[in-house]
């Protein structure tokens, strides 16, 4: 998909209104505990200010549902933006009003303003139109460049670029775009292979019947794997299962074989007394799994199987951990298979926090093709849904 980019607006001494996802983890005393989101947009803002635009920052953090609550101000964030990009910030105390307005008068290019959490309002999240319409009078150009909130139908990301006469993408969303397109176009190099991890299998099925044309392979792990193999017949104990989902996974599987998808389940299993950091754990067969303990990673012989396709690859996309990674004992499978990936030269991509999470805690983070910023948007993405803040910016595109 095309898109107008930044670098083909003309930005000098124009007012540009830059939508990031600041939607960064904080611990409990508002320390941001992961930046990496902050400098995937770096870029976007760097490249703004080196062009004499007067940059408007706008993002939401968390979910205050449309009152202001301090503990969700993006203040830590404006305490880290400076040393992140090398230049000074200033905050508003809001991001709609007259003082907002004031402040945006004063500036002068090459200036930064943070804007206060767009969700203080609620005419955010339900995409008013007046809310966007005050948005938009911020500015004289919108750049989106918020991917991790591309599947939200807010005034920030959909409704404003109604009311704004040039709209474009920020360098991380047409990043995104083009390499998650890259890795499950109709025709990725091949063998491709998907990757698919997690709690629940109902968060992962549209992204299975959406890529069942593109992939050669499927490999699947953590407690989704627990509802096919149950539904194959396999006793799999306390492990986790969606009842509701299992008729839906024969399908899938049956799918699969219909178009000469290859389909791996785990064939074996670490196990765990409870779900506990501490429990006792040994590696059983399929079928093997005591009617008391649950599935808490792949064993070692499905390792070594996905392994083997991980090392034929071409192109990889993997979602979802292949076990309670954030437990010591049970982090060999996933931690494996990022190694593994890290490792091949295939064009690879990295979606959803627990992966990325999983990936960083191997170690390799810099060895992955792509590092996805988005959450539910990787996901929406991967399922082949439209993404509003995307057609957002296509649809005005093709009004030009
Ligand atoms: C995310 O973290 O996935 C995005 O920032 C979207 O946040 P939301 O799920 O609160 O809309």
């Amino acid at each position: 998909m095309v898109l107008r980019t930044i670098e083909r607006i003309p930005l000098e001494g124009k007012r540009v209104f830059i939508r990031v996802d600041f939607n960064v983890p904080m611990d409990e005393y508002g320390t941001i505990t992961d930046t990496t989101r902050i400098e995937n947009a770096a870029p976007t803002i760097t490249y703004a200010v080196e062009r004499g635009a007067k940059v408007i920052v706008a993002s939401h953090l968390g979910r205050p549902k449309g009152k202001v609550d301090r503990r969700y101000s993006l203040s830590p964030v404006a305490r880290q933006l400076p040393g992140i990009l090398g230049k000074p910030v200033a905050m508003a105390e809001d991001c709609i009003g007259q003082r907002v307005a004031e402040k945006i008068d004063g500036m002068k290019e090459g200036d930064i303003l943070l804007l206060e959490n767009l969700r203080f309002h609620p005419g955010e999240e339900a995409n008013d139109a007046s809310f966007s319409r005050e948005l938009a009078s911020l500015a004289d150009v919108y750049i989106n460049d918020a991917f991790g909130a591309a599947h939200r139908a807010h005034a920030s990301i959909e409704g404003i670029t109604r009311y704004m006469d040039v709209v474009g993408a920020g360098f991380l969303m047409k990043k995104e775009i083009d390499c998650l397109e890259r890795g499950t176009a109709a025709n990725p190099e091949r063998p491709s292979i998907m990757i698919l991890g997690g709690a629940k299998v109902s968060d992962k099925i549209g992204i299975i019947g959406h890529l069942l044309n593109e992939v050669n392979t499927l490999l699947i792990g953590g407690g989704m794997a627990y509802t096919f193999l149950k539904a194959g017949g396999v006793k799999v104990g306390k492990s986790l299962v969606e009842a509701d989902q299992v008729d839906q996974a024969l399908r899938t599987v049956s799918e699969a074989n219909r178009k000469g998808v290859k389909f791996l389940l785990p064939i074996d299993h670490v196990v765990g007394d409870r779900f506990d950091p501490k429990a006792t754990k040994k590696v059983v067969p399929n079928g093997g799994i005591p009617s008391e303990w649950v599935a808490m990673d792949i064993g070692p012989k499905t390792v070594k199987i996905f392994l083997d396709e991980i090392r034929e690859a071409k192109t990889i996309v993997w979602n979802g951990p292949m076990g309670v990674f954030e437990m010591e004992a049970f982090a060999q499978g996933t931690i494996s298979i990022a190694k593994a990936i890290a490792q091949s030269k295939a064009f690879s991509i990295v979606g959803g926090g627990d992966t990325v999470a999983a990936v960083k805690m191997a170690g390799v983070a810099d060895r992955i093709s792509h590092i996805s910023t988005g959450g539910g948007a990787v996901l929406e993405f991967l399922e082949g849904k439209s993404l509003p803040g995307i057609e957002a910016l296509r649809e005005r595109r093709e009004e030009r």
